[in-house]
């Protein structure tokens, strides 16, 4: 199959182009498309078949749920067996945007897209293409992030084309995501809510509305799963990630010891460091992506003091490192506060609870 590039203005998208990929949907096709988070694979949320394909497509395990994507407020009570008050509140609060609120689902969501579950994350994704797409399609649409299981999610149309390239009909490039993480997945099905992902809506800013959420035991790496995917490999480039937390010594320091102790045991090191390290006097190094003699590569990950830049930018780095063939890399810890929950979360699970610290 040849997947088929549309190329859209992310602010004034082709009606033509969007009609197309909307009739592709329509007809039981996939479809990826750009959302405010990260892309999507688009598939028609009431159809079996389609669904199925997603799985397919992603070689995703069929017991990972997928998030229903809506275009309007009307769309959601027929997907719900029951719309809670609180659940309207959020949804006028922070759609369109990256919430996914977890409710109990209605016999219109096809049983694939949350097997052997009695609930359904729905979300108004904050993107005019993907919102003029799921209009135009007529069905709601059920799409995960468009990578291949297991790899980082994808901010670009070219990252779902590495991935997904000739095995779905179609991505629409609208240009690079801007909030770079996925959206926060929030049960409302449970008292009080729980946050089962961290993600694009903070954990602060739910709590303004609701009080007191919790943080569902996936989250802190402990415990059974809840959300279903969140016991899978996931975010991980091919390197064997490793997060660095210097605690109270320079994190830059801490950060070069252990690049030298790795390249001095023949692994090609990927660094994700923060712009202060670098820029740090003596640290000399170059956040270009290029090897230094001493089989190190540095990228920049974005400033400490804003985090939705590191975010935007932390899946695109993390492909980078494939992209430069580093097989080890480290990746320094940001504060766990506004958005840096989710930066921690993917960074956590992409290096499989690894944590280096100063004197291991
Ligand atoms: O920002 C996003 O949420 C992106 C864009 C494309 O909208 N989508 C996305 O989908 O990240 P996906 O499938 O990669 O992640 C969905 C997460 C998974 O961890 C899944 O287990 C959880 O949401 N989830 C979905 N439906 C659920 C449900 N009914 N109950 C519990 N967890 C659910
Ligand atoms: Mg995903």
């Amino acid at each position: 199959m040849v997947t088929r590039v549309f190329t859209v203005d992310p602010l004034v998208p082709r009606g033509d182009l969007l009609r197309a990929a909307a009739e592709i949907l329509r007809n039981g096709g996939l479809v990826a498309f750009p959302t405010e988070t990260v892309y999507g694979l688009g598939a028609d949320a009431t159809s079996a078949a389609a669904v199925s394909r997603i799985f397919e497509a992603k070689g995703r395990p069929q017991d990972n749920p997928l998030i229903v994507h809506v275009h309007s407020y009307d769309a959601v009570p027929p997907l719900v067996a029951e719309l809670p008050a609180r659940a309207e509140v959020l949804m006028y609060r922070f759609w369109p945007g990256p919430l996914t609120l977890v409710l109990k689902k209605s016999r219109l969501v096809t049983e694939n897209v949350s097997p052997g579950l009695a609930t359904v994350g729905i979300r108004m994704p904050d993107h005019a293409v993907a919102l003029n797409l799921i209009r135009l399609s007529g069905v709601p649409v059920a799409a995960p992030s468009a990578n291949a299981s297991g790899r980082p999610s994808p901010t670009s149309a070219s990252h779902v084309l590495s991935d997904l390239g000739g095995k779905i009909e179609a991505v629409v490039d609208g240009g690079p995501c801007g909030i770079g993480v996925e959206s926060t997945v929030l049960d409302l099905t449970v008292e009080p809510p729980a946050i089962l992902r961290p993600g694009g809506t903070t954990r602060e800013a739910v709590e303004e509305v609701l009080g007191d959420v919790v943080l569902d035991a996936t989250v802190v790496n402990a415990g059974g799963p809840k959300s279903p995917g969140t016991k899978y490999r996931h975010y991980a480039p091919s390197a064997r990630v490793f997060l660095v937390d210097p605690g109270r010594v320079p994190a830059g320091g801490l950060l070069r010891k252990f690049a030298a102790e790795f390249a001095a045991r023949g692994h090609r090191v990927g660094v994700l460091a923060s712009s202060e390290v670098l820029a740090e006097g003596g640290t000399s190094r170059k956040p270009t992506g290029e090897w230094d003699d001493q089989g190190t590569a540095w990228l920049d990950a974005g400033s400490e003091r804003d985090l939705d830049e590191v975010a935007a930018r932390l899946f695109d780095n993390l492909r980078r490192f494939d992209d430069l063939g580093a097989d080890v890399v480290l990746a320094q810890v940001f504060p766990e506060t506004g958005m840096g929950l989710a930066i921690m979360n993917r960074l956590l699970k992409a290096a499989e609870g690894r944590v280096l610290r100063s004197g291991s």
